[in-house]
């Protein structure tokens, strides 16, 4: 049985969340940053891998439109105006802010993942299915929240590190920017979660497979369940030193999901899914340190 949060969301007030983000955050222009690095170099050293991992992350941001679209074949009105006034707009901006950012730190462009991967569109295409339809929004939703709120560490986390740096510009122009849109999209994927629980869209059958398929399908932000960015993912978890509480990160990014699937589960801090996850990114990262590689 999932908890009764305090508030009530109405779907009233998630497309008020969303009208807000579109006034209040405009998409970032490319000539609004102050280009100023003063220690390239060091800064390259520190957060390079960083940069260019979240760069990546956010350029996928039309695969993930995509993979919308496949999941939600009959996505409503505030879901459609989120992601194409709000969501894709900023998201773009953030990762050719961040591409730029990094071959100006003399490294190479992102190479974005932009194909729909089989699983989804084995989903997407049961997501016909009205019942199917229910489950593949409720964890669209969940994915979202937690990869949003990875991102608002990960930016809070690097922000922290270019002010010790003394890269002001850096931190002021891209990164402060940045990180002020991320928290807003994290809102949305936890109203829209929260407001199917709440309103029992889902059959307990129905809650059951998601909590199946949670387990079954969890992966970090900017994954796509490969290998290779899972080690590229743990790098940067060791980077931004989130590697020495994984089970602090695990709570952190998990606390939607913990709260609406598993309140039944007295006690549970997180999903041991996320946890499991988290320490796999960082192992496949420490293997290929061991191999003498720190980017593949
Ligand atoms: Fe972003
Ligand atoms: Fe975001």
């Amino acid at each position: 049985m999932a908890t009764v949060p305090r508030q009530h969301i109405t779907q009233k007030k998630i497309a008020e969340h969303v009208q807000r983000l579109g006034e209040h955050y405009p998409p970032i222009p490319l000539d609004s940053v102050d280009r100023t690095i003063k220690r390239p170099g060091l800064v390259a050293r520190k957060f390079g891998h960083v940069i260019d991992y979240l760069a990546r992350v956010e350029l996928e941001v039309d695969r993930n439109v995509l993979e919308l679209l496949v999941l939600l074949p009959d996505v409503d009105e505030t879901n459609k105006t989120f992601y194409a006034d709000v969501w894709q707009p900023q998201e773009i901006q953030h990762g050719l802010i961040l591409d730029r950012l990094q071959q100006d730190l003399g490294r190479a462009a992102a190479k974005p993942h932009l194909e729909v991967s089989f699983p989804i569109k084995i989903l997407g295409a049961l997501a016909n299915l009205r019942p199917i339809q229910d489950i593949a929004k409720l964890m669209y939703f969940l994915t979202g929240a937690s990869t949003e709120r990875q991102a608002v560490i990960a930016y809070n986390k690097i922000n922290q590190g270019m002010r010790e740096l003394g890269e002001t510009a850096i931190s002021e122009t891209i990164i402060t920017p940045i990180k002020q849109q991320e928290p807003g999209h994290f809102a949305f994927y936890q109203m829209s979660a929260t407001a199917m629980i709440q309103d029992k869209v889902l059959k307990p059958w129905q809650l059951f497979l998601t909590r199946v398929m949670r387990e079954k399908s969890y992966h970090l932000v900017g994954t796509n369940q490969m290998k290779q960015y899972q080690a590229d993912m743990g790098g940067v978890m060791a980077d931004l030193g989130l590697d020495h509480d994984l089970a602090g990160y695990a709570r952190e990014i998990g606390r939607v999901e913990t709260r609406l699937l598993w309140a039944h589960k007295q006690g549970m801090e997180f999903p041991p899914y996320i946890l499991k996850a988290l320490r796999e990114s960082v192992d496949l990262y420490r293997e290929r340190l061991q191999r003498g590689l720190k980017f593949a």
